[in-house]
């Protein structure tokens, strides 16, 4: 590992915004799980996640236009949420965190009801055979989504991989989930909803590529 990402990760230790897998032993039940809310955030507020997160651009915007609810961004690279940490700490956000965890764990770190909405955003498309498992679409994680969200929690994902969408849109219906809407070219479309238009990292880059940018919202099976 580089200088850079090693210095990073020795930062990362000393933010409040951050939490991360090392700082609780496996056994125990996780302190904030069910308490996200009051104990982190103190307040009462609704809370949202995004996955796949990475240098957290989503999250960090998002909460900027929502003052009013709490965002938690999740991925399992130290040095890229450490550029989140920053932004959110340099905006004086109090309604982010981030959480460097793997996402199939997240059952336990949050409680059944605990999330109101999750956005997955640019995950990693896992195109070798034999690793599709590793989606973050495929049965089990959609099974820890729903470990941990209300009922009717909106579920939206954004990716420039045909594959990927292609992937998902099979695996919401074999697990019977409800696709609300699909664009199949986000910005070749009418305007929709404000939230879609926030560019990550990984979107600015797949635009300039002249990528298609693609989008799902979908609820779990009841
Ligand atoms: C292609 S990057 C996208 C980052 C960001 N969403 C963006 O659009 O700029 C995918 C990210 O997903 C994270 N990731 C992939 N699978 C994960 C998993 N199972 N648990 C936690 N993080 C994961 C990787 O560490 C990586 O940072």
């Amino acid at each position: 590992m580089g200088r850079k990402k090693l210095w990073r990760l020795a930062e990362l230790e000393g933010f409040d915004n951050l939490i991360q897998f090392t700082d609780q032993p496996e056994q125990d039940a996780f302190r904030l799980r069910g308490a996200w809310a009051k104990g982190h955030f103190k307040n009462g507020n609704s809370i949202t996640l995004e996955l796949a997160c990475g240098k957290g651009d989503y999250t960090v915007a998002l909460a900027e236009k929502h003052p009013d609810r709490n965002f938690i961004g999740i991925d399992m690279k130290g040095p890229r949420l450490w550029s989140g940490c920053i932004a959110a700490q340099k905006l004086g956000l109090t309604n982010v965190a981030f959480l460097r965890i793997e996402i199939l764990n997240l059952p336990h770190y949050f409680a059944k009801d605990e999330i109101d909405e999750i956005w997955i955003t640019f995950p990693d498309p896992f195109l070798k055979n034999g690793s599709f498992n590793k989606r973050l679409t495929a049965t089990r994680y959609l099974e820890a989504y729903k470990q941990v969200t209300k009922e009717k929690a909106l579920i939206h994902l954004k990716t420039d991989s045909t594959p990927l969408f292609e992937f998902s849109l099979r695996s919401l219906r074999d697990n019977r989930c409800t696709v609300e809407e699909k664009i199949n070219d986000v910005h070749n479309d009418e305007e929709r909803h404000d939230d879609l238009y926030i560019k990550t990292n990984y979107e600015k880059k797949h635009l300039a590529d002249n990528r298609i940018i693609k989008y799902i919202r979908f609820l779990l099976a009841g």
